[in-house]
């Protein structure tokens, strides 16, 4: 028997304030948590739903320093950004804090000091690489060196991409600081270690023996952190931006993000409980044993938040534990990873303004297409084609024709439902368990299965109104139409209320044209939603087709981004070693003009030029450069070539020659020229 709650806190994993949000987070933890919120609230079930910025970190600093601005800038803007972005798409927080908030401050600084007072922590000195010019110890990624395998100079602290070798910063051959160049020496230094070790038998029983109900990914890896044995984790930090430790020992040091950032859901439930003593104590909401706790993550935050957040709250005492996390997997996007720091996504604030009015519709595909069970990819042409064949195609027609149908033949009244035949009653039957089916789905976390099962109820309308083709029977048989036409607008009605946890815009906009003030998920299933007689508003469009050119502009951006950081990624070839001047006297490198240039029977690559030499007889060069000119464009350039290059036989023809051309970054081939003109025959030298 499932233990009945009185309330639920729901978590969702708070970003870095390090860059926007994009699709992967939406995806993974903010859509899901959405959905699930929503459906909660419109039960009536008292559910609070906490997010905030996660602003301590390493990832934020790095973004400091490569925007030039201070730390405290970064998360302000981006703080801002997130907040404002998440509330235009309709995540509906009660409260988006932030992990540099006073109350964080003093709430991560306390839960420290109690595990501290309690003799939770074990301390050890360790030595870790110090950079002593800037007076700082450096984290993993900070560190560079040579690699112990390939000797390539720039390997990191964690692997060499060089050769692919996994490695630990002790093994890089004479570290240096990433950033700086500076020389790295070790120095001890002692840190406080959460000591997992001891958490071992506990979290066996209660994750392996107790949570099997949790989602096979969750639980795989929470399996396999256990099989492996737990070890002691350090919950301070060598570092200036985060909390500082709050005892004498250790000034300096800050606390380790990991430590405070999953106290933030604690502090901001404070924060807004403490604003709005209607919804009673925070401490209700995190000690009442009645409340149940979910937390909504990526699959990289699985062990935070399973294993090391748990033995915090148990360590600490009164704390409830998760009742249920689930974590999604990845998205990817257009067959590639989404990366922050490659500037590689659909940036929510991008795609807000980019789309305007078009929020449901990322809602919907993020949903559809949600990595649930395994990675997915989000690509465009999906995007655009679940819009406009399901979006538009099927639940936005039915809605349109029941409600184009009631002005056309009732003046927008809503008909009166006469006597059913056994047709309707095999409809209606279909669509009855649905409250149940959605029920049963969305508090498994099953939102893809959820949102299908929502939009099967479109389906069994637009097929209705197809097979009783009302338009037939309103000459022959008015009084039938009437009852078509109200169960048409009860099942429009159901799908107001099925969609609203998933489509909430245009949820609230389809109530606004059946004119339903109040609804509520238990009226779901009802076939009197709208009573006879009730005047409906003209209606409107439900969604509209996404244009090929608007996800044309939307792939060429990603391309765009793509070419450029291979672009800032390029490095010229090294130099080729020293030749004496006499080799270089050999070529004989000369300027000719362009009288004709073609392309090669066969050849998609060469081009065949005919160049005045200034010997007064025609010389043939072929080039391969048929990629990136036309030959008309070419007649009449001058161009360099090597003049006594042995002649070759290429496709069937005889090239005497080279033709110079610069080579760019990606490829790509540029003819060479002369700034002025220079008679042909003319030497380079
Ligand atoms: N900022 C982390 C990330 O993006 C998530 C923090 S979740 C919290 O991976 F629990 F620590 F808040
Ligand atoms: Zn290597």
């Amino acid at each position: 028997m499932e233990k009945q709650y009185k309330r639920t806190t729901v978590t969702s994993a708070l970003p870095y304030a390090n860059g926007p949000v994009h699709i992967g987070h939406l995806a993974g933890v903010y859509v899901p948590a959405d959905i699930y919120v929503r459906y909660l609230r419109l039960k009536g079930r008292p559910v609070l739903f906490i997010g905030g910025s996660d602003e301590h970190g390493v990832p934020v600093t790095i973004r400091a320093r490569k925007e030039g601005i201070t730390t405290q800038q970064v998360v302000d803007r981006y703080h801002e950004l997130i907040k404002d972005s998440f509330s235009r798409f309709g995540i509906s927080f009660d409260i988006y804090s932030r992990t540099t908030s006073p109350t964080h401050y003093k709430l991560a600084s306390d839960f420290f000091r109690t595990l501290y007072d309690k003799g939770v922590f074990v301390d050890k000195v360790t030595e870790q690489f110090y950079d002593e010019q800037t007076d700082h110890f450096l984290s993993d990624r900070n560190i560079r060196g040579e690699c112990p395998r390939c000797h390539a100079k720039d390997a990191y602290g964690d692997q060499c991409e060089a050769c692919g070798a996994t490695l630990s910063p002790e093994e890089l051959i004479n570290p240096y600081n990433a950033e700086t160049g500076n020389p790295l020496v070790k120095r001890a230094t002692k840190h406080w270690y959460l000591p997992l070790d001891k958490d071992q038998e506990w979290l066996e029983k209660w994750i392996l023996q107790e949570h099997q109900e949790w989602r096979s990914n969750v639980y795989g890896q929470c399996k396999s952190w256990l099989d492996n044995g737990l070890k002691p984790r350090a919950v301070t930090r060598d570092l200036e931006w985060g909390i500082p430790v709050p005892i004498e020992e250790a000034k300096g040091k800050v606390l380790y993000v990991w430590f405070d950032a999953p106290i933030g859901y604690i502090s901001n439930t404070k924060e807004l409980c403490d604003a709005h003593p209607e919804l009673g104590s925070w401490e209700t909401w995190w000690k009442d044993p009645e409340t149940r706790l979910v937390h909504f993550i990526g699959k990289d935050n699985i062990v935070f938040h399973c294993i090391v957040f748990p033995a915090m709250l148990k360590a600490h005492g009164g704390y409830i534990l998760p009742d249920n996390v689930p974590a999604n997997e990845f998205l990817n996007l257009e067959g590639n990873k989404i990366s922050t720091s490659k500037n590689y996504a659909v940036w929510l604030n991008e795609y807000l303004d980019d789309m305007p009015n078009r929020q449901d519709e990322l809602r919907y595909v993020l949903t559809a297409n949600a990595p649930e069970t395994k990675d997915n990819d989000f690509t465009w042409a999906d995007y655009q084609a679940r819009c406009n064949n399901e979006l538009v195609a099927v639940y936005g027609n039915f809605v349109n024709r029941a409600l184009q149908l009631t002005q056309k033949y009732y003046e927008g009244r809503v008909p009166e439902c006469g006597a059913l035949n056994d047709y309707d009653r095999e409809t209606l039957d279909e669509f009855r368990d649905v409250k149940s089916r959605l029920e049963t789905l969305i508090e498994n976390f099953k939102f893809r299965e959820a949102q299908k099962e929502a939009m099967n109820l479109a389906r069994i309308g637009n097929k209705y109104i197809a097979d009783c083709e009302p338009w037939k029977l309103i000459k022959t048989d008015p009084e039938r139409v009437k009852t078509i036409i109200n169960i048409s607008l009860q099942l429009t009605a159901n799908l107001a209320i099925a969609f609203e946890p998933f489509l909430p815009f245009s949820s609230q906009r389809l109530r606004q044209m059946i004119a339903m003030d109040t609804f509520s998920w238990e009226d779901l299933g009802s076939t009197t939603l709208l009573p006879s007689g009730k005047q409906l508003p003209k209606p409107e469009l439900l969604f509209t087709k996404i244009e090929d050119d608007v996800v044309a502009a939307q792939i060429k951006k990603l391309e765009d981004t793509i070419k450029a950081n291979e672009e800032a990624a390029y490095e010229p070839a090294p130099v080729k070693p020293d030749i004496p001047f006499d080799d270089f006297e050999k070529l004989d490198i000369r300027v000719g003009i362009v009288k004709a240039c073609e392309k090669v029977k066969k050849s998609k690559k060469l081009l065949k030029f005919s160049i005045d030499d200034g010997t007064g007889k025609m010389r043939t060069i072929l080039s391969g450069i048929a990629q990136w000119y036309e030959p008309e464009q070419l007649v009449g350039q001058r161009v360099l070539f090597i003049a006594n290059l042995a002649p070759r036989q290429m496709m069937g023809e005889e090239s005497c020659g080279m033709i110079l051309s610069a080579v760019n970054w990606n490829g790509d081939l540029n003819l060479t020229t002369t700034m002025g003109e220079v008679k042909p025959g003319s030497i380079i030298s």
